[in-house]
């Protein structure tokens, strides 16, 4: 049965799951949109970043990790575009990613749903990078706010958006 695992942010335990870690950013991500082992370890030990472990078996087979919106090096025109940085109420997923022999459990929707829970308050908001990743965000109704066009290489990207349910004033 898959679990979410929320790892406390010490050396240790980044010792302890980094080989996990980078072993699923390897295999899932293309080496030009892969996440180094140093902006990984910073976004892990980052204080107000969530990262979200699914674990099958005391066997790590996907990861999500999310970080404050004003963390992300964004340019202005994204900034604009989404209208809230600044705002301090949403997450930017940083990353997601399920392994290839795993896919199709609910494995991503069950971290995203997470995540959602976690933050009740909260917007959260991706780049999907391809039409499946598209597809779990839209299925927990996620909405395209605009087609980014300078995302990796300049390839096109939906920025997808979850607006909190409720209205917390
Ligand atoms: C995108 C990714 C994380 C999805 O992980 P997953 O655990 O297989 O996704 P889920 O099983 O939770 O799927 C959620 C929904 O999306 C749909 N879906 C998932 N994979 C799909 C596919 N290949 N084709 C069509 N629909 C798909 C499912 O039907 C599911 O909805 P349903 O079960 O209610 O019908 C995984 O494919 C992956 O790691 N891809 C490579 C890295 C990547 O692209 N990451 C996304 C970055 S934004």
């Amino acid at each position: 049965m898959i679990k979410i695992i929320e790892p406390n942010k010490t050396l240790q335990t980044w010792k302890y799951y980094r080989r996990d870690i980078l072993q699923i950013e390897e295999i899932c991500f293309d080496y030009n949109i892969r996440a180094s082992r140093s902006d990984l370890f910073a976004e892990y030990v980052e204080p107000n970043s969530d990262i979200l472990l699914a674990e099958d078996h005391n066997f790590i087979v996907g990861t999500l990790w999310a970080v404050p919106f004003e963390k992300m090096e964004f340019g202005d025109e994204l900034k604009n575009k989404d209208g809230h940085y600044g705002q301090n109420n949403t997450m930017y997923i940083t990353n997601l990613a399920v392994l290839p022999n795993r896919r199709r459990y609910g494995t991503a929707k069950m971290m995203i749903k997470y995540l959602i829970d976690k933050h009740p308050e909260k917007r959260i908001v991706a780049h999907a990078l391809n039409a499946v990743s598209q597809t779990v965000f839209e299925k927990i109704k996620f909405k395209i706010l605009f087609t980014d066009t300078e995302w990796f290489d300049h390839t096109k990207a939906p920025y997808m958006v979850y607006e909190p349910l409720k209205d917390f004033g």
